[in-house]
């Protein structure tokens, strides 16, 4: 049987790239406004995702140079209290970016995520989820676009892999990765197609991309049949699995991944089945693919944040 495997595109590794044209940045910028660029961060409650996600970015940006502040709320805070302090952090002069972690706790109630994404100052808005912002960026002059999707092209970039006349197919729609994802590869001269849970013969539809981005939200759900021979597929999901059967039919009895799981009891695992790697032309792994490149693009954003303010003076 001749099977051929896909190139696996390495996140840790471009992230370094990224965070290594940062960091020279901040350290340019702290010694000539004598403070660092600062970052708040806000987590409200315990989602162990999220735990993890913030710390990562906490880590990160320390260890670039920046200030990193990080704010908690209890679960049971209130949409006030959150809208109250993310009020505090626009009127502080010492911080550059403003990040609120999402998902906020379903208590705080169906709209309090663009309520509190309203009131972010659109100039430390480093998300890029501020209406001004998705404004901008469908406009094609995005100041601060949003992490996960910018981390996606700076990844086709550096791994040389052209967009522009590729026909890209995004699957999903959320405001924080599919839209902005779709307006990205637009501006560099994809032609894309958006779908979603309703979208007829998902399949086919995806079959037809040359650049494929799975941006669902379960684990394993981009099968083969999803997936043009030699295409480029782009893995944003991250799912936790519990469920050792699960585990053992995705990878195999035997596989390293079923050891992880033995080992710890859950893994995280894609939006795209491991079966693509012999289909794809190319793909991001998960762990180790997109995730690092979401927190290179927020440091990014926060030195790119702190300067436009310095500059605005
Ligand atoms: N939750 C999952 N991804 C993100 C992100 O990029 N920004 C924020 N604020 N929350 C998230």
């Amino acid at each position: 049987m001749n099977v051929s495997s896909a190139r696996l595109l390495d996140g840790n590794r471009i992230a370094a790239e990224i965070r290594q044209s940062v960091t020279p940045g901040v350290a340019a910028f702290t010694s000539r406004h004598g403070r660092a660029p600062q970052l708040g961060i806000v987590l409200v409650g315990e989602d162990p995702a999220s735990e993890i996600y913030v710390r990562n970015k906490v880590r990160a940006g320390s260890e670039s140079g920046l200030l990193v502040d990080l704010q908690r709320l209890p679960a049971t805070g209130t949409l006030d209290e959150l809208l109250q302090l993310v009020r505090q952090l626009n009127a502080s002069d010492g911080h550059d970016g403003i990040l609120v972690q999402a998902p906020l706790p379903a208590a705080m109630g169906r709209s309090a995520t663009q309520r509190v994404f309203d009131a972010i100052d659109p100039a430390k808005d480093v998300d890029g989820f501020h209406p001004t912002n998705v404004g901008r960026l469908v406009q094609g002059r995005a100041h601060l676009p949003p992490c996960t999707p910018s981390g996606v092209i700076e990844m086709l970039d550096r791994s040389g892999i052209a967009i522009a006349r590729t026909h890209a197919v995004v699957i999903g729609r959320s405001d924080i990765v599919g839209k902005p994802m779709a307006m990205l590869l637009l501006q560099r001269d994809a032609t894309v197609t958006v779908c979603h849970s309703k979208t007829p013969d998902l399949p086919s539809v995806a079959r037809q991309a040359d650049i494929l981005v799975a941006a669902i939200g379960r684990a394993a759900f981009v099968t083969p049949d999803f997936v043009k021979p030699g295409a480029t597929v782009i893995d944003v999901g991250i799912n936790r699995v519990t469920d050792a059967a699960q585990v053992t039919s995705l990878f195999g009895a035997g596989a390293q991944r079923v050891a992880d799981f033995q080992k710890r009891g859950s893994i995280v695992v894609g939006d795209v089945h491991p079966a693509v790697a012999e289909v794809a032309g190319a793909l991001t792994p998960v762990p180790g693919g997109v995730g690092p490149l979401t927190i290179a693009v927020l440091l990014k954003n926060t030195l790119a944040a702190a300067e436009a303010r310095a500059a605005e003076g």
